[in-house]
């Protein structure tokens, strides 16, 4: 018999991204056997493997086509890329994922008479992240000498091991607590889905299957169904108050002639201030609802 073909899947096993990535999967379908502190975890209800590693790790598992697809922060892949001498050059960013949001920065300690970029001329500066440093100061035309540490970054500076340092920063407490103040945005980061060059048609399939159920999932989650009761005259002001709608149904109230109902799918943000612009416009019983899944 010959064995079923199955895409495989890296994540990060744990970490930042490991709870909300394993949640990606599960809302696109994929049922995952409980079994986190395995290597490998079957999907029982899709032809998916799915690896729990370390996020350092993914861009090799793709490279070495371990696996097909891959889900870190781009920070993770564009430092493998930018140390990789083109090991790495060919996979590609698929999708950003809209979680995992976080800064690679430079950060100097509070008493650093810092002005600009120039300032860290001849400076030590500490990262985990040399190769996108590198490549920062090489554009800015900047000479320091980098040292590499695997963590604890921000400790360098109190201990003599660095002047400034180089790193994530996601809500900034761990520069608070460290005397550290941000100067210079390196990246922005987030989840991103990655892929390597697929060539199996099969696999492609299943690959391009879970990447549109991926999307579905994160344009449904951005998305909120309005409900709303318009007078008939305000209609117009109220689609234009409308967010992200491009056509709204309307449809009538029985026993109203001077009232219709009007529903949408809004894919940009319902904040309290459209529903009250929505009820300034004229509207009334509005009902904001969460949409579970959405395809076209
Ligand atoms: C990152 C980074 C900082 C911290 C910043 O470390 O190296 O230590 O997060 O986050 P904050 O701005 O919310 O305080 P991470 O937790 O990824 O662990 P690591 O340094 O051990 O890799
Ligand atoms: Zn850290």
């Amino acid at each position: 018999m010959r064995e079923e073909t199955r895409l495989k899947i890296a994540i990060q096993k744990s970490g930042r991204l490991a709870d909300q990535s394993l949640a990606l999967l599960e809302k696109s379908g994929v049922s995952l056997a409980k079994s986190r502190d395995q290597l490998l975890c079957r999907a029982e209800n899709f032809p998916l493997d799915v690896f729990l590693v370390r996020d350092d790790d993914i861009p090799a598992f793709l490279a070495n086509n371990v696996c097909q697809l891959g889900i870190l922060g781009q920070n993770a892949f564009l430092e493998k890329q930018a140390l990789g001498n083109g090991k790495f050059e060919s996979l590609a960013q698929l999708l950003p994922l809209g979680y995992g949001k976080c800064r690679l920065s430079i950060a100097v300690p509070h008493d650093f008479a810092y002005k600009s970029i120039q300032s860290l001329t001849g400076k030590v500066i500490a990262t985990s992240y040399r190769g996108l440093l590198a490549a920062y100061l090489k554009q800015h035309d900047i000479d320091a000498d980098i040292v590499t540490m695997e963590g604890a970054v921000e400790v360098a500076p109190r201990t003599h091991l660095a002047d400034v340092i180089c790193d994530l920063v996601s809500t900034g407490s761990t520069l608070v607590s460290n005397g550290l103040v941000e100067k210079e945005v390196i990246l922005r980061s987030e989840a991103v889905l990655v892929s390597n060059k697929i060539t199996d048609p099969v696999i492609a399939g299943l690959a391009d299957k879970i990447t549109s159920r991926i999307k579905a999932v994160l344009r449904a989650e951005n998305s909120r169904y309005i409900m709303l009761n318009s007078p008939t005259a305000s209609l117009d002001a109220i689609k234009a108050v409308l967010p992200g709608s491009a056509s709204p149904t309307v449809m009538p109230l029985q026993g109203r002639d001077d009232m219709v109902a009007v529903h949408a799918v809004c894919e940009e943000g319902v904040f309290w201030n459209t529903m009250e612009a929505l009820k300034a416009s004229g509207a009334s019983s509005i009902l904001v609802v969460p949409i579970e899944k959405m395809l076209d």
